[in-house]
């Protein structure tokens, strides 16, 4: 019985170890959905760029700001495991080889952080509605996906 009870719990350990949620994700995978992700948070970046430059309609910028806040917010940091540093099934990937180096883990989580306060905080601007804030609050995003993509992220023409 104790037996029985021990090899059970070390059971759920060892399940519990093995399956983080990235490792369900087989490698192309996870750099399908990081570029998915990417690619749908320019989308409502563009968005919100429109309201911006033309006719302020509050609803599509709080529609837009949430989408952004929501992926920044999913853990994409997952979508970033093992084998995801070069092309894996038959999924390319401009990544640069420095995002995965331990030495730079501090400076990516930086990024990172950075990025998620900058989302939420459009998110917030977004539902005040004040035009002035919102066009700060955006500038801050687009700022943080920059300056990620300025280290992390190879050119098109690398
Ligand atoms: C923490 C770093 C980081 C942040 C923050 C970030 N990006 Fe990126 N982005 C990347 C990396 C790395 C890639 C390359 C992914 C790949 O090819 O596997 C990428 C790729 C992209 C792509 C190309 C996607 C594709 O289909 O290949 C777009 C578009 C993009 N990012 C837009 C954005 C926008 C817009 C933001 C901010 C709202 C943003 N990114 C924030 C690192 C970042």
């Amino acid at each position: 019985m104790n037996r029985l009870i021990a090899s059970t719990a070390i059971g759920v350990i060892a399940a519990a170890l093995a399956s983080p949620a990235s490792a369900e994700l087989k490698p192309g995978d996870q750099i399908e959905y990081r570029q998915a992700g990417y690619s749908f948070m320019a989308w409502n970046m563009g968005k919100i760029k429109d309201n911006l430059q033309g006719d302020f309609n509050q609803e599509q910028v709080i529609k837009a700001a949430n989408a952004i806040a929501a992926v920044a917010n999913s853990g994409m940091g997952a979508l970033y495991g093992p084998g995801t540093d070069k092309a894996a099934g038959g999924h390319k990937t401009r990544v640069k080889p420095e995002l995965f180096k331990p030495e730079n883990a501090e400076e990516v989580g930086r990024i990172a952080h950075e990025f998620l306060a900058a989302a939420d905080n459009l998110a917030e601007v977004a539902a005040e509605g004040d035009k002035a804030a919102v066009q700060t609050a955006f500038g801050d995003v687009g700022k943080a996906c920059k300056s990620c993509h300025e280290k992390f992220r190879l050119n098109d023409d690398d």
